[in-house]
């Protein structure tokens, strides 16, 4: 039987095992998907499993997407830009990092009855995922990146990485079309500290968070007239991909798979 495996601290939220088993159940493929919380000594020797043959591949959550490219042999062109990797695959003796973040975002827009292609776009937060939804935004050609974060280095060094970015102090809210939130508040229902009550209507309020659905960003949001989205089907087109490099399978992407995810 093979053997997959989210790894990252804390673990207990993902439900990236839900999607997955379903998928091999569906698709006849005797394997399994579990997740593993690890400290950062132990993911060198986790990832040399793969060349053990003992694990079949990995994908990677916070805080290891940048901390596991060293153990890695080489990194697909959009992991490489994005100094991001959120699924492993082993190949001709190589392992190999992914970006499917990248992937799942532009799909999850571009399912959107909105055109975000030369638009504003505000983002809030730096962490781990931040760097693929500017790689994807721009791919996107959207007008301009402002971003913010309550720590301000950790802005300032995605502008070594992504040169056309605009850095604005945390709290200021600039003119913008889409504001994306990529902080981790909201998960435990809080409020982001900033005030929107003056941004109008017709923009899109993007939420990376998908559990609670309905963040308090996504009901200011709407409260004002604007359009919604949690970050549901990014997280279901992000492991999709990954199901794909694994497998060479396309999994069926329904109703019923989005239902594995309901858990408010
Ligand atoms: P990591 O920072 O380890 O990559 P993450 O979950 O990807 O973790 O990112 C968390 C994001 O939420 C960060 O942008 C963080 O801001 P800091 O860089 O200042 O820590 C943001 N965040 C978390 N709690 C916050 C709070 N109370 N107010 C504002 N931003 C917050």
């Amino acid at each position: 039987m093979k053997k997959y495996f989210v790894i990252g601290n804390p673990i207990d939220h993902s439900l990236s095992p839900r999607l997955h088993n379903h998928w091999f159940k569906e698709n006849k493929i005797n394997a399994i998907y579990d997740k593993k919380k690890i400290d950062e000594k132990n993911l060198q020797f986790v990832i040399s499993e793969i060349k053990k043959k003992k694990i079949n591949g990995i994908n990677i959550t916070v805080p290891f997407k940048k901390s596991v490219i060293p153990y890695l042999d080489e990194l697909s062109p959009e992991a490489e830009k994005t100094q991001s990797v959120n699924t492993i695959i082993y190949r001709n003796d190589h392992l190999i990092g992914h970006n499917t973040d990248i992937l799942g975002f532009t799909k999850a827009i571009k399912d959107l009855n909105f055109n975000i292609e030369s638009k504003k776009i505000f983002i809030l937060g730096a962490g781990g995922v931040v760097p693929s939804i500017i790689f994807a935004l721009n791919k996107m050609n959207v007008s301009e990146i402002i971003i913010s974060n309550r720590t301000k280095k950790k802005a300032d060094e995605l502008k070594s990485q992504f040169e056309n970015l605009n850095v604005i102090n945390w709290g200021k809210v600039p003119d913008f079309d889409v504001i994306i939130n990529a902080t981790s508040l909201g998960l435990k229902n809080e409020f982001i500290n900033i005030n929107l009550s003056d941004v109008g209507k017709n923009k899109l309020f993007y939420d990376v968070i998908y559990n609670p659905s309905l963040t308090n960003f996504l009901k200011t949001g709407e409260k004002l007239g604007n359009q919604s989205e949690n970050g549901k089907l990014m997280f279901v087109y992000q492991a999709s991909e990954a199901f794909k490099l694994w497998n060479g399978v396309e999994p069926t992407i329904n109703n019923e798979t989005l239902k594995l995810l309901d858990n408010d």
